[in-house]
């Protein structure tokens, strides 16, 4: 039987946030989802999620899971005491019990399934992870004797001499539950920090063992904003190594972040100062950037996106998009296409070989295959109450200038006069101007003042 226990009561008040620290996010997802995730794949039997500051918010951030239970820890009188609460809740105190602190975001599991492996082979009373660090700084020390770990001692309560010690505890702990049941109302808050510590149960309990192993970043713990910049760092450089061992060119890797989800082809160029979004999928051989933002949209083959933002749309093959085009949720632009500067498109479906390449706003509209959409042309579709559509049918050339006051259906091949406001339908192969009539003076002097 495999318990979870992931320490999530805490306030924070080194990150300085009136947001709970395990809420803060990494590449989009928050630290205690990352931890819960991480143990999920152990297929543990129960996951205890405690919480205490804010717990509401905390308990409602948590994506459902049936094999989840909150336990509230009120007040939080430390890492100790939040075990010490989970005890008392549970009635059985059986089999291992993980305990992971809900601010280490990046933990693997194939590490946590090496603690465990470790712990059943020498039957433990606990085990734990611990790596040495350059900057050990702020993280408890591991201290060792022969084989077995002797105690535990945080950074504040370590002379100078303990200080020297490399060995950091890394907030991973795997527990024979029974036994640390036995112990766990003995611990006391006789420290600098008046808290009550999980990690002074290793020197009450016999046979405490450890894991040691390279930390290529996934022990980072986060106390403050610096350290949460640092796991940004570390999760954005696998991410985009993993792209680029797949063919993905980064012009300027740092100034980019892509998140987990996104899928990236062969070929495909990511310029400076690009970010990816969400569940994006990119197809082979676009450009990316610079200066581009995309969420959850999925860019086709050969695209060329600049200096623009895409949300939530479908943009198809062979498309060029930008400088400074803004495709709002729910477009789709087809195969060909060519949207320009400073336009806007919103939930709108553009057919194959249009163009809308000038200062023009798109909302709610359908245009026809190989239609041309003239500089500043607008859709004025909202009355002040409703939105409505425009529809203009295929190998239309719409004049600079339009407006189009929908609900507007054009047929095909209809032409709009520059500068027109089309407040009718008009039928296939029309012209539709609505302008007065150019009005020459001769001979006309400015008057004299
Ligand atoms: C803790 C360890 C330290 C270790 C480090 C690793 C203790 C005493 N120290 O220190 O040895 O090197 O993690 O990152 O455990 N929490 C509660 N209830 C509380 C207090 C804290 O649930 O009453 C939660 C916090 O929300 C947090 C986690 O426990 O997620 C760790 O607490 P934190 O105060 O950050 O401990 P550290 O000082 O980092
Ligand atoms: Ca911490």
């Amino acid at each position: 039987m495999l318990s979870v226990a992931i320490l999530a009561a805490g306030k924070g008040t080194r990150m300085e946030s009136s947001l709970p620290k395990v809420l803060h996010k990494i590449s989009g997802k928050s630290l205690l989802q990352r931890v819960i995730d991480s143990c999920i794949e152990l297929n543990p039997d129960q996951i205890f999620v405690i919480t205490g500051h804010k717990s509401k918010e905390v308990q409602d951030s948590i994506q459902n899971n049936k094999k989840i239970h909150f336990v509230i820890q009120d007040p939080q009188l430390g890492t100790g005491h939040a075990i010490q609460v989970l005890c008392k809740e549970v009635k059985e105190n059986k089999g291992k019990l993980l305990v992971l602190n809900g601010d280490v975001p990046l933990i693997k599991p194939d590490t946590l399934n090496r603690l465990l492996n470790l712990h059943n082979s020498k039957n433990a009373d606990v085990s734990l992870i611990t790596t040495s660090k350059k900057n050990p700084h702020g993280y408890g020390r591991v201290f060792l004797k022969e084989d077995l770990i002797e105690r535990i001692v945080e950074e504040k309560d370590c002379t100078n001499q303990e200080r020297l010690n490399l060995l950091i505890n890394a907030g991973v702990y795997c527990f024979n539950w029974e036994n640390l049941s036995k112990i766990i109302n003995k611990l006391q808050s006789n420290n600098n920090q008046k808290e009550i510590y999980l990690t002074d149960t290793i020197s009450l309990l016999k046979n405490s063992i450890s894991l040691e192993i390279d930390d290529d970043g996934e022990l980072q713990g986060i106390n403050n904003r610096i350290q949460l910049s640092t796991c940004e760092e570390i999760i954005q450089n696998l991410i985009k190594e993993k792209h680029m061992l797949n063919g993905v060119t980064f012009i300027n890797k740092a100034s980019c972040s892509i998140s987990e989800e996104a899928e990236i082809g062969k070929d495909v160029i990511i310029e400076a100062n690009t970010h990816i979004r969400g569940n994006t999928k990119i197809f082979n051989n676009c450009v990316i950037g610079p200066n581009t933002f995309i969420e959850n949209s999925k860019i086709g083959l050969n695209c060329e996106i600049s200096n623009s933002t895409v949300y939530d749309s479908q943009i198809i093959d062979h498309i060029k998009i930008g400088p400074y085009s803004h495709i709002r949720p729910n477009s789709k632009i087809s195969s060909f296409s060519k949207i320009g500067n400073f336009v806007e498109i919103k939930n709108s479906q553009l057919e194959e070989e249009s163009k809308v390449n000038h200062l023009s706003y798109i909302g709610d509209s359908i245009i026809g295959r190989s239609t041309n959409i003239g500089a500043g042309t607008i859709t004025a579709n909202f009355d002040g109450q409703k939105k409505h559509q425009t529809k203009i049918g295929k190998n239309s050339s719409i004049g600079a200038n339009t407006v189009f006051v929908a609900p507007i259906n054009l047929g095909e091949s209809v032409t709009t006069g520059a500068g027109s406001v089309i407040t009718k339908d008009s039928k296939d192969n029309s012209l539709a101007i609505s302008r007065t009539k150019q009005v020459n003076i001769e001979n006309w002097e400015r008057k004299k003042s």
